[in-house]
């Protein structure tokens, strides 16, 4: 297995290689790769802990070097918020990062299982998406929007709400990865009841979790180790499932009857090509089908603006 990180030197690249160094499965690679010269001392430092994972780092000229052979793409490469700004701000710059960079894995690993965390996910998803298609490798089982920091959090403030232990809770979070998009579904949490005031006041504060974040940081940036911790969740559950095991995890990828939106997170059973299942996300609570109804405008207007952004 060999992952490569596209964006290793920067906050969540280097919490996320950290957790990889040392949870890999024993004999696995990992390259990283950014534009920042500090990315070989990364790479020297993490070599120095014992695991069996060999450890490479390339610098900005050396990104086919890094990509040949992955097996596992994933793109945290980009500028974070800082206070007062949308994820659709960065836009502007990450639009460009993250087409070039995937059109570097459409030349140097194209059948690797792509993972973009780099914002605004709702719109750089299918940048990454239509980049591909224009180099003819685009298979949209293996392209994933890393939505796992929303379950994270959801499980932590639903705990933390009902004194749970985290680890028996399970939240299921659909739809985007910005403001009202990002969907959980308290009505199928297992166990636990809310009142109607509870469900408000916890949607929004997943909702808002990462400006939270933003706000607290006050300009330093966003979310890189919780970030970090939940990209590595969702690499380690696809390195086990491209070897054999039975992972579902909630991730934003292409939905082909397209009704609620071209991409969308749902709960997705992964295996050794990337998607093996797209599954329904269940019944949705009143307040949730009209939470999920508000805001598909919005949804399919980021989608559109990567493939406009693509295909000019
Ligand atoms: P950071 O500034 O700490 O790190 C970004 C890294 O990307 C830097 O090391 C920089 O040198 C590198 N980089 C920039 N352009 C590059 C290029 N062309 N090729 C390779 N590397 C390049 O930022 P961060 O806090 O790690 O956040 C990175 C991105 O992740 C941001 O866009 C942020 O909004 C996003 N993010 C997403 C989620 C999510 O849930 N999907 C969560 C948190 C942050
Ligand atoms: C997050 O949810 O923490 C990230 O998308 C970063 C951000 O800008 O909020």
């Amino acid at each position: 297995m060999k992952v490569a990180v596209l964006g290793a030197a920067g906050g969540i690249g280097q919490a996320l290689s950290l957790l990889l160094k040392t949870q890999l499965p024993a004999g696995s690679e990992l390259a990283l790769y950014d534009v920042a010269p500090v990315v070989p001392g990364v790479a020297v430092d993490l070599s120095h802990i014992p695991t069996a994972v060999k450890v490479t780092g390339h610098g900005k000229d050396d990104l086919g070097v890094a990509l040949t052979g992955a097996d596992i793409v994933l793109i945290p490469a980009g500028v974070p918020r800082k206070p007062g700004m949308d994820r659709s701000d960065l836009f502007n710059i990450n639009a460009g990062i993250v087409k070039t960079l995937v059109e570097g894995v459409a030349e140097h690993c194209p059948s690797a299982c792509l993972g973009i965390i780099t914002n605004p996910v709702n719109t750089t998803v299918a940048i990454a998406a239509e980049t591909l298609k224009a180099k003819g490798v685009y298979d949209k089982n293996k392209l994933f929007g890393v939505t796992t920091l929303d379950v994270i959090r959801a499980e932590t403030f639903v705990a933390e709400l009902k004194d749970m232990d985290p680890a028996d809770v399970h939240v299921p979070v659909i739809g985007g990865h910005s403001g009202t998009t990002i969907l959980p579904l308290l009505s199928q949490v297992e166990g636990v009841s809310f009142s109607d005031d509870e469900v408000a006041s916890l949607t929004t504060r997943i909702q808002n979790a990462g400006t939270e974040v933003v706000e607290a940081k006050a300009g330093g940036g966003s979310a890189t180790l919780s970030m970090g911790q939940a990209a590595a969740r969702f690499c380690l559950s696809l390195a086990a499932a491209m070897q054999g095991e039975n992972v579902v995890e909630y991730t934003y990828v292409q939905i082909d009857d397209g009704e609620d939106a071209d991409f969308f997170a749902h709960p997705v059973r992964l295996g050794a090509n990337g998607v093996e299942e797209i599954l329904p996300y269940g019944d949705l609570s009143d307040f949730e089908q009209k939470a999920k109804e508000d805001m598909l405008e919005g949804l399919r207007g980021d989608i559109k603006m990567g493939v406009d952004f693509v295909n000019g």
